[in-house]
């Protein structure tokens, strides 16, 4: 089953970072007040790039922008490098115009951590619910730390992640050892990220072939969480032909 999830296939990477990016661009043009949900790994680092490029040298704007980030490491403060809010203050936000009270991240060292998922939840229904979310996905299909067998409606929540996410995230492009990766973290439900307006998934390199098939020609089912995108009314993956290299 594919459903609705509409292909657009780049010759490479940077192809990819190129049309994210623009698509952001053209919806925070139209709508300078959007709401927009954003990811963080490897694969959109060109993306944000771009975006920051594209405030330096076009004049795009996001001083009206509210942002939610998909996850948060449990136990890591934003001053923590490994942290999820460092990286998009790294990789975007002091970039950019966005206004630092506008970006949701999701607080790691939260005293009550089913009561930062609440108001994480409320923060994005008073803001009027996700115009377009950027997702990636894990080698196992994971999409933020939904690892499988998370459903359909779940909501975000402390999830423990899977020894394969722990170690996909310790070859040296984060943490240097398994050992240093948080075992725990708040994630964005599935169910949160289903209603956002839009989609867009991210996805470069070989490394990403199996879980791109899996997702898009597989069942839908929690075996794959991405798999259960299939039926957005308007998600979009924008891939490399290497992640692309499995699909029928
Ligand atoms: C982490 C994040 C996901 C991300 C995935 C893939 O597990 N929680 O949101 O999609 O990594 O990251 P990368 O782009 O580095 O392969």
């Amino acid at each position: 089953m594919s459903g609705n999830i509409k292909l657009q296939i780049c010759d490479t990477a940077a192809a990819v970072a190129t049309a994210a990016a623009t698509a952001f661009a053209d919806l925070i043009r139209t709508r300078p007040e959007a709401v927009i949900g954003l990811a963080t790994g490897s694969t959109p680092e060109a993306t944000y790039s771009e975006m920051a490029r594209m405030h330096k040298e076009d004049g795009l704007t996001m001083a009206a922008v509210t942002s939610f980030n998909l996850d948060e490491y449990w136990g890591l403060g934003g001053d923590h490098k490994q942290s999820y809010r460092y990286f998009m203050n790294d990789r975007l936000f002091r970039h950019v115009d966005i206004r630092p009270w506008n970006t949701h991240v999701l607080n790691g060292k939260a005293r009550f951590p089913g009561l930062e998922c609440r108001s994480f939840e409320d923060r994005i229904l008073a803001a009027g619910g996700v115009d377009l979310w950027l997702l990636g996905i894990g080698g196992n299909g994971h999409i933020a730390f939904n690892e499988p067998g998370s459903s359909v409606d779940s909501r975000t929540r402390l999830v423990s992640l899977t020894q394969e996410t722990i170690d996909a995230n310790s070859d040296g492009r984060f943490f240097s050892d398994p050992s240093e990766v948080p075992r725990c973290a708040l994630s964005a439900g599935i169910g949160t990220i289903r209603e956002a307006r839009a989609l867009i998934l991210l996805a470069t390199g070989a490394k990403k072939a199996d879980a791109i098939a899996a997702a898009v020609e597989g069942p839908f089912s929690p075996d794959c969480p991405s798999s259960l995108l299939q039926d957005h009314p308007d998600c979009t993956f924008i891939i490399d032909a290497a992640a692309a290299s499995k699909l029928t």
